[in-house]
């Protein structure tokens, strides 16, 4: 039931799509322009610069925010588990924002908010998404490619702790946190298969923080 809890306050907190209400904002809806995916970098593409850190900002703090409340809520009765409900709750926050049942479940692809979900997990991870995310996107400014990078990163990393016994919890949680952190990785790479494409092809775009982008 918790787990349920969980997902579903993340889920309406992953609403608040930043890109589409900040597109409109601006008399467009994101999704028609750029690439079509409502989110900080098409956000970054199309709107510009202030834009783009206004739209990471939102969908930062609002998977924080489903993260903090599960803590909040139910970490101090269940201290074995917390990190499990803290998952599920950035899980349902990436759900809503990439599948917000007002916009036909057409949303973004979920790395602004999966950054909050890094940022609120556990600090261990924060160092693996910043190295390997910056360092992918100022040497190639390929957005998806960080984005990629700091998944396949975040699955990794959430084995070898958890292995190590980092999150405290037992082997059958455990499993379950790998399941999660495997669905949301699948989930990232499928949202990304146009990207991919475009990334093997050697034609995908680049963005750039202050130059003018393409769209
Ligand atoms: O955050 C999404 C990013 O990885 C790619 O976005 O607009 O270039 O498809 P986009």
């Amino acid at each position: 039931m918790i787990r349920i809890v969980c997902l579903l306050i993340g889920y309406v907190c992953g609403l608040f799509q930043t890109s589409f209400i900040y597109g409109k904002m601006h008399g467009i809806d994101i999704r028609n322009y750029g690439s079509g995916n409502a989110g900080t970098t098409n956000a970054l593409r199309v709107l510009g610069t202030k834009a783009g850190l206004i739209v990471f900002a939102g969908d930062v703090l609002k998977c924080i925010l489903a993260v903090l409340l599960a803590r909040l809520l139910f970490a101090a009765g269940h201290p074995d588990m917390k990190y499990l409900y803290m998952l599920y709750a950035g899980a349902g926050a990436i759900l809503g924002h990439n599948f917000p049942f007002y916009l036909h479940f057409k949303g973004g692809k979920g790395i602004a908010a999966t950054a909050g979900l890094i940022l609120s997990f556990h600090p261990y991870f924060i160092p693996m998404g910043v190295v390997l995310f910056f360092g992918a996107f100022l040497t190639t400014h390929y957005v998806s490619l960080g984005s990629l990078l700091v998944y396949a990163g975040f699955m990794i990393e959430l084995v070898v702790l958890g292995q190590l016994g980092v999150f405290g919890m037992g082997q059958a949680a455990l499993t379950e946190l790998y399941i999660i952190g495997a669905f949301l990785t699948i989930m990232a790479y499928w949202k990304h298969r146009e990207n991919i494409k475009r990334l093997l092809h050697g034609n995908e775009r680049k963005t750039y923080l202050f130059k003018k982008n393409k769209e």
